[in-house]
C-alpha cells in the first residue's frame, strides 16, 4: 500500500525564534507567515514487511536531487514514529521524500517536508481500518498542524494560507483580499556558504542574549502592527514592521553568548539596494530574512512589473529564485 502527500513551505514575517519547551517545539512568541504554494515538498509512504522504518529520496524528474543528513533523517523518522503512535499504526514504512525546489536555494525544506509527512501519515490512517481510521476521522487540520509542530515548529504554519498565525495551540489562516493574498515571492541567494548554526540550534542560543527578555513582548506588539497593516492594506507600514522584525531576530543572534550570525556583506548590499528602491520608487517589496544570508522579497500583486524589473537587475550579480520562474513544481502541477 502506498500513499502520497505534499505541503508548501512558508516564510515568516513575524519570526518564531526561541522555545519555551524544546520537546514539542513550543514557541516563546507568536508568529505570522505567508505560505509559498510554488515551493512544495512531497512524501510517499509505502507499507513494507521490514523490521523498521527507513528513509530514501523520492525519485522523479519533477523533483530536485536531495540527500538528507544522518541527523535530518533521524529527526524525520522520529516524527514518523510519533505520528504512527498517535494514529495507532503498527506497520513499518519506507518514507520517500523530495522537494520541488533546489536544496541550495535558501528555502529551508523542514517546514514543507514535516508538514507533508504529517499529512501523508494522516492519509494512511484514513485508508486503514480500526483505531487508525477512527483517530484520522477525528483529526482536524488544526490538529494535524499541532502534530506537525512537534516535528518542526514552522511546519505547523504550512497547513494554512495564504497567511497563517501561530500562537501557542492556536494555528489559523488569515486572508486579506486578492492584492495581498497573492504575493509574488523572490529569494535572492546572496551567498552559498555553508550554514554553521542550524535554526534548531539558534532557538537555543538566542536565550543567552540580554535582548531575549523582552522578545515576546516585542513580537506581540509587532504581530498586532503586522495584522493591522495587512487589514489596512498599508504596504509601507507592513514593510517597516517586517524590516524591524528580521533585524530584531538577527540582532538576537549577534548578541547571543557566544555570538553568531548569518548576515553577509552580500546580504547587506541587497538590503541597501531594496532600501534605495523604496526611496526612488515610493514603493517596493516587503523584505525578510530567515536564519540564513538570503534575502526574501514579497511584492504585492499589482507590483508584478516592478518585481520583474528588480529580478533582472538582481540577476546580474545573484542567483534569484522567484514565483515567476518555471520551477519543477509548476511542471509537476501541469503533469497532474
Ligand atoms: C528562523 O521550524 O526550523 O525560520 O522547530 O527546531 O524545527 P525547529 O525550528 P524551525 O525554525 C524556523 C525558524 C525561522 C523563523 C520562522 O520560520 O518563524
Amino acid at each position: 500500500m502506498k500513499v502520497k502527500a505534499s505541503a508548501p513551505s512558508n516564510i515568516a514575517l513575524i519570526k518564531y525564534m526561541g522555545k519555551s519547551n524544546v520537546l514539542g517545539n513550543l514557541a516563546t512568541n507568536p508568529s505570522i507567515s505567508y505560505t509559498l504554494p510554488h515551493l512544495c515538498s512531497h512524501v510517499e509512504l509505502e507499507v513494507v514487511s521490514e523490521s523498521s522504518d527507513r528513509w530514501e529520496a523520492l525519485p522523479g524528474e519533477q523533483y530536485y536531487n536531495f540527500e538528507m543528513s544522518e541527523k535530518g533523517r533521524a529527526k524525520f523518522l522520529n516524527h514518523l514514529q510519533m505520528l504512527k503512535d498517535y494514529f495507532s499504526l503498527s506497520v513499518n514504512l519506507v518514507v520517500r521524500s523530495a522537494n520541488q525546489f533546489p536544496s541550495d536555494c535558501g528555502i529551508a525544506s523542514s517546514a514543507s517536508s514535516f508538514a507533508a509527512l504529517t499529512q501523508a501519515v494522516y492519509e494512511l490512517a484514513r485508508m486503514s481500518q480500526g483505531d487508525a481510521r477512527l483517530k484520522a476521522k477525528k483529526a482536524s487540520t488544526a490538529e494535524l498542524a499541532r502534530l506537525s509542530r512537534k516535528g518542526s515548529g514552522s511546519s505547523c504554519r504550512s497547513f494554512f494560507g495564504p497567511f497563517c498565525e501561530w500562537d501557542g495551540d492556536k494555528i489559523e489562516a488569515l486572508s486579506y483580499g486578492v492584492e495581498l493574498d497573492q504575493l509574488h515571492h523572490m529569494v535572492v541567494l546572496s551567498s552559498s556558504s555553508r550554514k554553521l548554526v542550524s535554526s534548531s540550534e539558534a532557538h537555543v542560543r538566542v536565550k543567552s542574549s540580554l535582548s531575549f527578555e523582552n522578545r515576546e513582548q516585542r513580537t506581540v506588539e509587532r504581530l498586532k502592527e503586522c495584522k493591522k497593516a495587512l487589514s489596512d492594506k498599508n504596504w509601507p507600514e507592513l514593510f517597516e514592521t517586517c524590516w524591524a522584525e528580521f533585524w530584531d531576530m538577527h540582532s538576537l543572534f549577534e548578541t547571543s553568548r557566544p555570538s553568531f550570525g548569518y548576515m553577509e556583506p552580500s546580504s547587506l548590499k541587497v538590503l541597501a539596494f531594496i532600501k534605495e528602491v523604496w526611496r526612488t520608487e515610493g514603493t517596493g517589496p516587503v523584505v525578510t530574512m530567515d536564519a540564513g544570508p538570503n534575502v526574501h522579497l514579497l511584492f504585492k500583486n499589482s507590483d508584478g512589473n516592478l518585481a520583474q524589473k528588480l529580478k533582472k537587475q538582481l540577476e546580474v550579480d545573484y542567483k534569484v529564485l522567484s514565483s515567476f520562474d518555471s520551477l519543477k513544481s509548476q511542471k509537476f502541477i501541469e503533469k497532474r
